[in-house]
């Protein structure tokens, strides 16, 4: 009875298990299942692993994408260079286990994201696990990036009071990549200067619970295309599936 999950802290806002055991369903894999495991701290993940022995693969979301590193046995190139770590699998031998940690975020946010904008450069609001497989992203397609954030100082690194309609002018791209709006706290909205959006701006918030976030219209209000994070979360979901189902072709 193959077992999957999804670990993070809280799990109220999440789809996954929907996504998954739906499919399930639709392939007919009926001895599967996918379950949440809200884990109140990241150290419960060993405890996990041994309290469930038919557990072959987890995802992880907020807050342990980087807190889950030093538990893992392995790390793919990609997560490794991330530095974040969304899809866990783990493998069984007779008297051990091995978990290896991958990043699906950076492959599905490449694969959601519009192909026909010609973005001049990209701000990405957070600096966590998401931000980072978004920054990796970005890379791959030669734009440019600035990380906002409320915490970090350094030249990547931008406070949200510095951001200049000059800024904005060379950045058409606004990615939330912080849980800033997310359910159940749904009235936040980043402290962007909202009158300088304009219409060439294109607004992607990550989360997508709710489907329109405040950020989300707000900045249809400046006349900015928006986009959740919907897209998003069934492609990355869709690159961890081959990763789990690999052992079961
Ligand atoms: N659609 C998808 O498939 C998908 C995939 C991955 C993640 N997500 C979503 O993306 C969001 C971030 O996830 P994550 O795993 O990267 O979380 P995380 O590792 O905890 O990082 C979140 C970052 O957001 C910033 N932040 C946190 N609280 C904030 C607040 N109150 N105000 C402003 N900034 C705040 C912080 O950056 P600073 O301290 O630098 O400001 C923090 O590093 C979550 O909502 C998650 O559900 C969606």
């Amino acid at each position: 009875m193959p077992l999957f999950g999804l670990i993070g802290y809280p799990l109220g806002h999440s789809y996954s298990a929907d996504l998954f055991n739906d499919r399930f369903r639709k392939e007919c894999k009926t001895d599967f299942s996918y379950r949440l495991f809200p884990l109140k701290t990241v150290s419960e993940f060993t405890k996990l692993l041994k309290d469930q022995p038919e557990l072959c693969g987890l995802n992880v979301t907020i807050p342990y994408k980087e807190s889950i590193l030093p538990f893992l046995d392995h790390m793919e190139e990609t997560a490794r260079r991330i530095g974040a770590v969304n899809t866990i699998v783990i493998r069984r031998g007779s008297h051990d286990l091995k978990t290896v940690g991958y990043n699906t975020d950076a492959g599905g946010f490449l694969r959601s994201l519009p192909v026909d904008i010609p973005w001049s450069g990209a701000l990405i609001l957070g600096s966590g696990g998401a931000a980072k497989a978004v920054a990796y992203a970005l890379q791959q397609k030669n734009i440019r990036y600035l990380f906002v954030s409320r915490t970090h100082t350094s030249e990547c690194f931008l406070p949200y009071e510095n951001i200049t309609k000059e800024i904005l002018h060379n950045h058409s791209l606004i990615v939330n990549a912080t849980p800033v709006g997310m359910s159940p706290d749904t009235e936040g909205i980043p402290p962007l200067p909202w009158e300088l959006l304009t219409p060439d701006h294109f607004l992607y918030d990550l989360v997508y619970n709710p489907p329109e976030t405040r950020f989300m219209h707000a900045g249809r209000l400046q006349g900015c295309r928006v986009m959740n994070g919907e897209k998003m979360l069934q492609e990355q979901a869709g690159l961890a599936w081959d990763l789990f189902m690999d052992p079961f072709h």
